[in-house]
């Protein structure tokens, strides 16, 4: 395990109520109790639209930050249905976002629509996650390494973008089917797309990249050894306070 802060992020994709919040009040208050270890990570849950601008005001100072899960690829106000712009979710207060997720790319999210909602999410000063990932043909045929690098250089075109991302590899074969990579295997994708990044944008700061699919309590136990990881994006075990805090627990054990 290295020295480097931890992200814990949850995503809650289409769940929760106006009585969700107190799951995250539990996962806060379990990172206040945490004093060995809460100096050593941080914890970002990202609840959908409907709860952004409440939960941004009940969560305004603790310790848990609270995310958006994507944004639309225009900016301001406009005639688009149903869409929430970047714009609209800096005024909520919200600091961070994730873009990029497979389940939005599957919707028909592409990296040339990415490279725009990158640009404006930026402008508004939010913080990115950037979901990156092959899905199992692509595994299968050896592509792994080639569509994460495209995924990365066709969507992030500036140097300076770097400071305001934190990658996640999510292999689209793993999320919510409880498969997860080797340690090997994924220690070996980390430090490459890592090292991919510096190079690409002749950058020394440091990358951040987590990985998310399947990370429950159980399957943390395999990823404690891969001290380039950055962090876990949760996805399922996000919605249960005890599930989250366990993966936690577990992680520092
Ligand atoms: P999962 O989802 O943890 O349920 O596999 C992860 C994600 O989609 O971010």
């Amino acid at each position: 395990m290295s020295n480097s802060v931890k992200y814990f992020v949850g995503n809650w994709k289409m769940f929760g109520n106006t009585r969700s919040f107190k799951i995250i009040d539990k996962i806060d208050q379990h990172f206040r109790k945490d004093k060995k270890n809460n100096r050593k990570y941080k914890v970002i849950l990202a609840p959908p639209f409907t709860l952004l601008q409440d939960y941004s005001r009940r969560f305004q100072n603790k310790k848990v930050i609270i995310s958006a899960q994507n944004c639309y690829h225009k900016d301001n106000y406009g005639a688009f249905t149903g869409q929430v712009s970047p714009y609209m979710i800096k005024k909520m207060g919200i600091r961070n976002i994730i873009i990029g997720h497979s389940e939005n790319r599957a919707m028909g999210e592409t990296n040339q629509i990415l490279e725009k909602k990158f640009l404006l999410a930026s402008k508004n000063n939010l913080k990115i996650i950037y979901c990156i990932g092959e899905n199992s043909i692509e595994k299968r045929k050896k592509k792994t390494l080639a569509i994460l690098k495209k995924q990365i250089s066709s969507v992030i075109k500036k140097k300076h973008y770097l400071k305001k991302v934190i990658f996640a590899y999510e292999p689209v074969w793993s999320i919510g089917s409880g498969k997860v990579p080797s340690t090997s295997e994924l220690k070996r994708i980390v430090i490459t797309i890592k090292n991919f990044i510096k190079q690409n944008f002749k950058s020394n700061s440091q990358v951040k990249l987590l990985y998310g699919g399947s990370v429950d309590q159980k399957t943390i136990h395999n990823f404690k050894s891969i001290k380039e990881l950055d962090g876990f994006l949760i996805g399922g075990a996000s919605k249960s306070s005890k599930n989250f805090i366990d993966i936690i627990k577990n992680f520092y054990k």
